[in-house]
């Protein structure tokens, strides 16, 4: 009987210690909650695993070809809305990197030499696009872009690492 009422209360105060712990540490511990603090721990972790499973499910082909015109179509829906937070060539955006968590700069080479994402497949973009990343910056366009225009930036953002055209050029660079 004694253990028994023994095991009642170790569990009650175990199941109110918990929650107690973590209303202390959101009131009065230093949670991140600015721009510039550091991450959770494991923040990242959490997020990306289950956010490439979920990509790795969905995952589409592109249904029209990287031709020119295409191409122009992406630079000019990119330089439009997306421009503000990722930048364009050789001009990285000064608010995106400013962000948390801060904006890639899909023109910039990273330190394996890659440009962007164009070591992404289309459809893997295409899927970040459309549905955009929760908790983070990235809108969803679904309801914004149509999916020829989805599927467009995304193909413009996989040839980030070729030569661009000079009408794609200036379509990115125009003010
Ligand atoms: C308000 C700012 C903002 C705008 C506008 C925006 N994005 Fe993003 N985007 C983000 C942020 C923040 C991330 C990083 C998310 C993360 O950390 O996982 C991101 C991530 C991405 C990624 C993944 C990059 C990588 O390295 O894996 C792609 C691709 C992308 N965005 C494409 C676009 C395209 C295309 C547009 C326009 C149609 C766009 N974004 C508009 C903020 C933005």
């Amino acid at each position: 009987m004694k253990t028994g009422i023994a095991g009642v209360i170790c569990f009650v105060v175990g199941v109110l210690i918990v929650p107690l712990f973590a209303w202390s540490y959101l009131s009065y511990g230093r949670p991140p909650v600015a721009v510039t603090d550091s991450a959770f721990p494991f923040e990242k972790q959490i997020v990306r695993v289950p956010l490439h499973r979920r990509m790795e499910s969905e995952i589409e082909q592109a249904p029209i070809q990287p031709d020119e015109n295409n191409l122009l179509a992406g630079a000019q829906i990119y330089k439009r809305e997306c421009s503000f937070c990722h930048g364009i060539p050789s001009q990285p955006a000064e608010v995106g990197q400013n962000m948390y968590p801060s904006v890639p700069q899909l023109w910039q080479k990273h330190k394996n030499g890659v440009v962007g994402v164009s070591d992404d497949p289309a459809g893997e973009t295409y899927w970040r696009i459309k549905n955009g990343i929760r908790l983070t910056g990235m809108p969803s366009y679904q309801k914004i872009l149509s999916p020829t225009q989805m599927w467009q930036v995304s193909l413009l953002l996989a040839s980030a690492d070729k030569p661009l055209s000079p009408s794609v050029q200036a379509a990115l660079s125009q003010p």
